[in-house]
């Protein structure tokens, strides 16, 4: 099978996954024991924490390990809104956060009374500082955007935003588990308050995610919000795959670069029918692909049933048969946003593998024609 939906998983690496057999094997231990033993898992699991946190740029006690990527984004969440000003219950967001920060908001809308206004993109996906400005209200508290969309890969303009929203006093979280080792992350020089990622989309393992939140005086967080026994082999594995997708970054976003200029430059025939999104700040490892006609659901199955693994746009969102949000929010009708497909590449995604997509997408729109 040809495997086009590296956003939505990655394959564990092969080095990761020894580490990972390594340590379950060998430290075992309760790192909370006190004997020898558990105090090796105790160092294991502060050396992760260590290596994790200078990844992102931040101090080992502001990283907090979660379950994944959504429960990251759930914690950073909570725990802002937690060392909020009471009056403030206003929320700005982009129209098109990933569902764990979507639906999260719309239960705090429902819930707890909070107003939330949504981001106005432009028509590259991209959210421009002017209209953050025009969102933010007096009781704003929180403003929370993703650093790369994960449907058409758009990256934001973090740092810029971040450092106005940080002199308004506002908090800022950003969902960064589609950009942490696609791009360079360094949360201090992004001026975010929490950062979340997640270790299946870095050929780590899945069941693990983190979040920065940085540390202020009145937010005690530097006890670990999650206790319970750890995970070392895991969290290890984790560690292994942060370090080891944090380095030579611009080299692999290099080789990406010019596998998805490859796709571009060879799919005159597809783009006839259909519009290939690319922002000006674009991350490779994204194709948004908008037919004309063609639902995406249908391309979806085509495409499996010619050996090929690709999504209609965020896996969380297949089984909800809904438009994708990312279309919707720019402007797309919500009919015409159903065709939409995304592939996504990877460290193992090759020229012929795509050679043999485009081929299959152009048979695709030529059975559909007749
Ligand atoms: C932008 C973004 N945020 C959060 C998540 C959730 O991560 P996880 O699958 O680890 O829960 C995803 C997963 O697709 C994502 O793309």
């Amino acid at each position: 099978m040809i495997y086009l939906d590296y956003a939505a998983s990655t394959p564990v690496d092969e080095h990761i996954l020894k580490i990972y057999q390594q340590t379950a094997r060998d430290f075992f231990a309760n790192p909370l024991s006190l004997h020898d033993l558990g105090t090796e898992a105790m160092e294991l699991s502060r050396y992760s924490y260590e290596v994790i946190a200078s990844c992102l740029g931040c101090d080992q006690k502001e990283l907090h390990m979660t379950h994944s990527g959504t429960e990251a984004n759930h914690l950073a969440l909570e725990t802002l809104l937690q060392t909020k000003p009471h009056n403030k219950k206003h929320i700005v967001a982009t129209p098109f956060e990933h569902f764990s920060i979507a639906d999260f908001l719309k239960k705090k809308q429902l819930t707890e009374g909070y107003e939330i206004s949504l981001l106005t993109p432009n028509d590259q996906g991209e959210i421009l500082l002017d209209d953050v400005i025009a969102k933010v209200e007096e009781n704003t508290c929180l403003v929370a955007i993703q650093h790369i969309n994960h449907e058409i890969g758009t990256i934001q303009d973090i740092e810029t935003i971040g450092r106005w929203i940080q002199q308004k006093g506002i908090l800022f979280h950003c969902d960064g588990v589609q950009a942490f080792s696609k791009v360079h992350v360094d949360v201090k020089a992004l001026h975010v308050d929490s950062y979340s990622i997640s270790g299946h989309k870095i050929y780590g393992p899945k069941g693990i995610g983190a979040t920065y939140i940085r540390s202020i005086p009145s937010r005690n967080t530097s006890e670990r919000l999650y206790r319970g026994t750890e995970d070392i082999a895991k969290l290890v594995a984790f560690a292994a795959a942060a370090d080891i997708g944090t380095t030579h970054i611009d080299e692999k976003a290099k080789h990406i670069k010019e596998l998805r200029t490859y796709f571009i430059e060879n799919s005159a025939n597809i783009t006839d029918h259909a519009s290939v999104f690319t922002a000006r700040q674009q991350s490779p490892h994204v194709i948004g692909i908008l037919f004309n006609k063609i639902p995406g659901h249908y391309a979806m199955l085509k495409f499996n049933q010619a050996g090929i693994a690709m999504s209609t746009g965020s896996a969380c969102t297949v089984n909800q048969q809904s438009p994708s949000p990312t279309m919707i929010a720019l402007g797309i009708d919500p009919q015409h946003a159903k065709n939409f497909i995304r592939l996504s590449l990877g460290n193992e995604t090759t020229k012929s593998e795509l050679e043999k997509t485009i081929k299959v997408c152009e048979n695709m729109l030529q059975e559909w024609k007749n």
